[in-house]
């Protein structure tokens, strides 16, 4: 497999192109519109300058880097990935619409993956040309720092399918775990309700957001704390996460929290909109309350 296609030039996919062109595959990077994907490629060209300016890749790395990434319009041009990934807004309809776009170009011998951080593997195969060669894979935020990929069979997803995902992985320097289609996975499985309960405890008063991320940052060695986390992540994905997994299971104990909730009616997403649990308007952030 040479090329990778990635469809959605946000955050997530356009650290996914990134990786993927650093290994030395050929990407074509999609969006809703050629200017996204151009300008997802402008801000892979500012990461790697970064890391140029780091003295951790040399010049020539990141112009073969840049060179291997072609932002085109639309999927047409992706018949000839052995490899298309998803990353685009984690909503089941735009997903479906995008797998069913990109089914009528896939190749025979082709793997459809998704980056969704929550909705059924099994259920979104659905729209996909052929289940068997469909897949979840599921990379986290910021792509090129995070070490890991969790890979997550449907029902119908071939061996085959996973092997060629386990090269790309390691291609990538990525550790791989393997989940079952389960609600969260494994990582949002474990991670949500911990944000989640950061919220409560905020909610009902235990303690400030400062005490509650610096308990979590220095009690527990973690590198933010998790209202951070959670405004790093976007409280209006940890929201759907939280969901995902309370209607999944069932069980109570995955309600998400008053405070997120209103955090989200009100539009504070965190980080993505300057505002969540802190205000990003300033050099620094600072907690709101
Ligand atoms: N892109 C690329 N590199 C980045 C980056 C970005 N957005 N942000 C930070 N980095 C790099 C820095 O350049 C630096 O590299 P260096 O050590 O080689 O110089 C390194 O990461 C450390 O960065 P900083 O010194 O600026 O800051 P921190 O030490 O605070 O690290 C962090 C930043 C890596 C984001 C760290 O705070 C962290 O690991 N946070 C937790 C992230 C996390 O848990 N992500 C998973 C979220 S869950 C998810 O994605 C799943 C989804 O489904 C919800």
């Amino acid at each position: 497999m040479q090329s990778v296609g990635v469809i959605g030039a946000g955050q997530m996919g356009a650290g996914i192109a990134q990786v993927s062109a650093q290994a030395g595959y050929h990407v074509l990077l999609t969006d809703v519109s050629k200017d996204r994907a151009d300008a997802g490629k402008l801000g892979i060209a500012k990461a790697l300058e970064r890391l140029v300016s780091k003295e951790k890749i040399d010049g020539a790395a990141r112009d073969q880097a840049l060179a291997r990434i072609e932002p085109i319009e639309g999927v047409q041009g992706m018949s000839s990935c052995g490899l298309v990934i998803e990353a685009a807004t984690e909503r089941e309809e735009i997903k479906r619409t995008i797998f069913a776009e990109v089914g009528k170009v896939l190749g025979h011998q082709a793997v459809l993956a998704s980056n969704t951080s929550s909705i059924p593997i099994t259920r979104l195969a659905q729209s996909s040309p052929d289940p068997k060669r469909f897949i979840g894979v599921h990379f986290f935020n910021p792509v090129p720092v995070m070490g890991l990929i969790e890979i997550i069979r449907g029902l119908a997803t071939s061996d085959d399918t996973v092997k060629l995902i386990e090269t790309y992985a390691k291609a990538l320097g990525k550790q791989v775990v393997r989940a079952n289609d389960a609600p969260g996975f494994i990582v949002n499985r474990v991670l949500m309700p911990m944000l989640n309960e950061a919220c409560f405890a905020l909610g009902e008063g235990v303690a400030t957001i400062r005490d509650i991320d610096l308990a979590c940052q220095l009690g527990l060695n973690h590198p933010m704390g998790p209202l951070t986390l959670a405004d790093f992540i976007g409280l209006d994905t940890c929201l759907e996460i939280t969901r995902v997994l309370f209607e999944g299971t069932g069980d109570p104990k995955f309600r998400p929290a008053p405070v997120l909730v209103k955090y989200v009616e009100a539009g504070w997403f965190g980080r993505k909109t300057g505002r969540g649990f802190y205000d990003y308007s300033g050099d620094e952030p600072v907690p709101t309350r």
